[in-house]
């Protein structure tokens, strides 16, 4: 339902986006993660037909964004990252309003907004104007104008963003919803646990580029084994090295010499085999977790934000004697951003 190939887009200096491919089946949820300034927004507003890219095309529910806007638009629905309602009406004469402007007739109209603020709780202040609304209610009324004309492929640009806990999963529970009766849905986030309960797919974008691909598992292995905690009865000299076999990496020691942490190498009866190794040195286990890389770790790992601050010289011009190091921030092609590279031209693979 989304295809796009080598979307790229300049503003001046900015390199928003650097040629990004997608592919979205029909009625799954794609995923779009980055930071801040990734070209989350700017994907979204070249495939909803509001900005045109420099380079490269997409086609939508079939149809060019570019040469068929109308038949694109008459398909789609957009919950911008900035509401775009109108804050001197009411929610249900937004509604209104958005229903006659996708040409739905009067009667129609009045039914579908009804309908509509029930399924989000908004019938309570339906006939309130918007300046009096809460900044969730003004996200959910977002939402349900972007589902006024039932669209067959819906855009949410960070949909949740500044909800509470109790609204946004309400708002998870309606795409799911919308996800099961045939929607396919392209939905951008900064919230790590978003993407991994909603999506079937997630491309991690950063800088404009796509810097890694797949479903929520396919990343979090990506990233490596698994996080292994063990607390032991008491310190053990030979408990590191007994642990040494089942690791990636070092094991870190904690507080008493009790607490071991280290990356485990993922695998079936992984926890059975630590056990086994300690049992065999005679350390005594009082506490055993094995737990996945969560989708921070993703995050983090591959865009490199708040992990590791810049260090190459380019960005530190208070130090010029320091070298330009591998590996950071300058250059969107450097390997610890992109732990599976993705190769030129490619669509997005679909297990
Ligand atoms: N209209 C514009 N004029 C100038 N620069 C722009 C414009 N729109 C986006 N940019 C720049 O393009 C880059 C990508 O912006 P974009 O809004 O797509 O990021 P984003 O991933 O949506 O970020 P956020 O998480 O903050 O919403 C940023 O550097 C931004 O400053
Ligand atoms: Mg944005």
């Amino acid at each position: 339902m989304i295809e796009a190939s080598s979307l790229s887009k300049r503003y001046g200096e900015t390199q928003a986006l650097a040629g990004i491919n997608l592919s979205v089946p029909a009625g799954t949820v794609l995923g779009v993660l980055g930071p801040n300034g990734a070209g989350k927004s700017t994907a979204v507003r070249i495939l909803t037909t509001l900005a045109r890219p420099d380079s490269g095309s997409a086609r939508v529910a079939g149809f060019d964004v570019a040469t068929q806007a109308g038949d694109v638009r008459r398909r789609i629905g957009v919950t911008a990252q900035d509401a775009t309602l109108d804050e001197a009406l009411t929610g249900r004469q937004n509604l209104r309003m958005t229903a006659a402007l996708s040409g739905l007739r009067r009667r129609d109209a009045d039914a579908r907004a009804t309908e509509l603020l029930e399924r989000f709780e908004l019938a309570h202040a339906a006939d309130r104007v918007l300046k009096g609304y809460s900044g969730g209610m003004r996200r959910r009324l977002d939402l349900a104008a972007s589902l006024v004309a039932r669209p067959a492929v819906l855009f949410l640009d960070e949909p949740t963003t500044g909800l509470d806990p109790a609204s946004r999963a309400r708002m998870w529970e309606i795409v799911r919803d919308l996800v099961a009766t045939g929607t396919t849905v392209l939905l951008t986030t900064q919230y790590l646990e978003e993407a991994d309960a909603l999506a079937d797919h997630i491309v991690v974008i950063d800088h404009g580029r796509i810097a890694a691909r797949g479903t929520a598992r396919e990343l979090k292995d990506m990233v490596g084994g698994h996080r292994l905690e063990v607390t032991l009865s008491a310190a053990h000299p030979d408990a590191a090295a007994a642990l040494a076999p089942l690791l990636d990496g070092r094991v870190d020691t904690e507080g008493d010499g009790r607490r071991l942490r280290a990356a485990v190498r993922a695998g079936s009866g992984v926890a059975t085999e630590v056990i086994r190794a300690l049992d065999a040195v005679g350390a005594r286990v009082d506490d055993l977790v094995v737990h996945a890389p969560s989708l921070d770790d993703v995050f983090f790992a591959l865009t490199g934000t708040a992990a590791a601050p810049p260090t190459g010289r380019a960005d530190r011009p208070d130090r010029p004697d320091l070298p330009a190091q591998p590996g950071h921030a300058d250059h969107p092609d450097h390997p610890r951003r992109c732990a599976r590279p993705e190769p030129a031209g490619d669509a997005m693979g679909v297990a």
